[in-house]
């Protein structure tokens, strides 16, 4: 059985995007399937991608100590919760219902460039004024602290000089859909495995 993928997405889901196209394109034998996205922005692109792709869509309060988000989580019986370009802390009570089981994507070299208020071009501007000469992409599980939890995989992108915030987003997020997806892959075959030991 595939695992069942909730994505959580408040921007435009271009990750959300190469997430379904993966999964998607490996047709039987794929080991996960997004079987939810939801947002705590009615307003998000992510979601029309998703009502697209025949995918269920939800909206959630982001605001309360995360039963709302738990209780949604269990209604689709999700697997693994993917985040895609969102941006509010996880609360504890999902984490610790979910722990190993959230993966998060940041579009820097962690744990350089992260942290609280550290997302889209913010980051991209803060990698051209520290003259850092390379950049890249991070997939981490998340815990409680912000970009903080055990990295899964990291990807190099360089810095040119004649960057701006801009044109070096446009190369990390392009390396972002090539990595990201397969992440999120092994991520799901590991659980799988998992799960059939302690079975
Ligand atoms: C991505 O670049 C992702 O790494 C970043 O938001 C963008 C979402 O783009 N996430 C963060 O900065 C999290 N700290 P998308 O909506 O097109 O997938």
């Amino acid at each position: 059985m595939p695992s069942r993928l909730a994505v959580l997405a408040s921007g435009r889901g271009s990750n959300l995007q190469a997430i379904i196209d993966h999964f998607d394109s490996l047709a039987r034998e794929r080991v996960a399937k997004v079987v939810l996205v939801a947002s705590n922005r009615a307003d998000s692109p992510a979601l029309i991608r998703a009502a697209t792709a025949s995918i269920d869509i939800a909206n959630f309060n982001a605001a309360d100590d995360g039963s709302e988000l738990l209780s949604l989580l269990q209604t689709f019986r999700i697997d693994l919760v993917v985040l895609a370009g969102y941006l509010k802390r996880i609360q504890h009570k999902v984490i610790r219902e979910y722990a190993g089981r959230i993966i998060n994507i940041h579009p820097a070299l962690l744990p350089a460039f992260g942290g609280e208020g550290m997302y889209g071009a913010r980051v991209h501007e803060a990698v051209i004024a520290s003259g850092a000469e390379e950049s890249g992409v991070t997939v981490h599980l998340v815990d409680d602290e912000y970009d903080r939890g055990p990295i899964v995989a990291q990807w190099r992108v360089a810095v040119d000089r004649a960057d701006t915030a801009e044109s070096l987003a446009a190369r990390v997020v392009n390396v972002e859909h090539a990595v990201y997806p397969r992440a999120v892959e092994m991520v799901a075959v590991l659980q799988q495995l998992e799960s059939k030991r302690t079975d």
